[in-house]
């Protein structure tokens, strides 16, 4: 019944605040230090207003986009999430069905619940691998083998961890990854008992990808929640060369904010960047995602396709994103909320609700087609009277 009444994604981060503990929940929802960084993602989509174009005549818009070469539903890609299990058990194999259903691609983190083997098997859409640089290159390479025998088809490269960000809501939630029941955090859980009863039922998920670490590797510190001691906190560009030799398939870098490091990783041999300060989780007062996006889509001029994430809430983002370069953009939280919420029915009403947008958005624009989003179309309010 809730969920029909949802129609908008951020409805689902308070149905998502509802059920979850309120240290699973700010895991998810948190950013670091003042979270401004996080709080700058959603605003600095007000900085960039529409100047439709009318009478275009071309009906409903196609949403098909092709995404590093295949064609795809719409642009969209679900954007890789560790510890999704916590807040719905079987939250990654229902992500990677629902991005199926969408021809979307769906990709699996280094830190998820779930494991390479488990969503090769059971989600038959398109799947990306996103991998953590680790200290354990036997390890790393063990993770790349895999992806690429599961069927995987693209690897993403994340390089904004060079450590964990300061996240003070985990911290005072007694909140590190993976979970452990402290004597501060346990009153919390106790809040939820629906969701205290179904983790007992199923056992608390661990982090299968990362399980051949031997056990005190597995450890996390406390003042980085989410970084274990296998991140490799050294990771360089002779790292990414040393990938780059390991995965023939599609390999993106995840976590550019620079024109020059964009640049570099197309000089790398990488198929494409990522432009992402993931979620507003690791560096705060770092420039909103959207505000680097033109910079560094100028740069690449066309050589590789440039992605995007952080703080798509609504399909007119998307369609922001899109305008300003994007060739695809990655979701985040809301379709975390949305599972979380409403495991496959409420991930999947958060996809639709943005293909919804995105095509409405389309449609009042006088943009038939995704390929019709460009920059004409906006008008950059910053600085005017606006
Ligand atoms: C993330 N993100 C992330 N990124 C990554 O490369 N590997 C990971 O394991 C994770 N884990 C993760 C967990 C949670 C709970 C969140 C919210 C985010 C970052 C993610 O891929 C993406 O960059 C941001 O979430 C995009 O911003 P929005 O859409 O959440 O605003």
């Amino acid at each position: 019944a809730t969920l029909n009444r949802t129609f908008r994604v951020d409805d689902f981060e308070a149905i998502a605040r509802r059920r979850l503990p309120k240290p699973i929940f700010d895991f998810y929802a948190g950013g670091a230090e003042d979270e401004r960084t996080l709080a700058l993602n959603r605003d600095v989509f007000q900085r960039f207003g529409w100047t439709p174009r009318v009478m275009t005549g071309s009906g409903t818009p196609d949403l098909r986009a092709a995404l590093l070469g295949r064609d795809a539903g719409m642009p969209v890609i679900v954007a890789p999430m560790g510890a999704v299990g916590y807040g719905c058990i079987e939250g990654d194999q229902l992500l990677g069905q629902v991005a199926s259903d969408f021809d979307i691609p769906y990709t699996l983190s280094t830190t998820a619940s779930t494991s390479i083997e488990q969503i090769g098997a059971s989600v038959p859409g398109r799947k990306w691998f996103q991998l953590y640089p680790l200290k354990d290159r036997a390890l790393m390479k063990g993770l790349i083998g895999r992806a690429r025998a599961c069927g995987f088809e693209t690897l993403i490269v994340t390089v904004d961890v060079p450590v964990g960000g300061k996240r003070e809501r985990d911290l005072r939630n007694d909140c590190s990854m993976p979970f452990r029941f402290t004597a501060r955090n346990l009153a919390a859980f106790a809040s939820r008992p629906a969701w205290a009863l179904n983790l007992l039922r199923h056992g608390p998920p661990g982090m299968p990808n990362l399980s051949a670490l031997a056990p005190a590797s597995k450890r996390a510190s406390s003042l980085a929640p989410s970084v274990g001691a296998e991140f490799d906190h050294a990771f360089g560009w002779a790292g990414l060369a040393e990938i780059r030799k390991q995965w023939d398939g599609p390999l993106l870098v995840k976590g550019i904010l620079r024109p020059d490091d964009a640049e570099r990783t197309l000089h790398a041999g990488c198929d494409g960047v990522i432009v992402s300060n993931h979620g507003g989780r690791q560096l705060d007062t770092g420039i909103p995602a959207l505000a680097a996006l033109a910079a560094i889509v100028s740069r690449v001029d066309g050589r590789t396709p440039v992605f995007f994430d952080g703080g798509i809430r609504r399909g007119s983002d998307i369609a922001k994103a899109l305008c300003l370069g994007a060739a695809g953009v990655l979701v985040g939280r809301p379709l975390l909320y949305g599972v979380c919420a409403g495991g496959h029915a409420g991930a999947s009403r958060v996809l639709t609700i943005l293909r919804d947008e995105l095509s409405r958005t389309m449609q009042l624009c006088g943009a038939p087609s995704v390929n019709a989003l460009g920059e004409d179309l906006l008008r950059d309010l910053a600085g005017a009277a606006a």
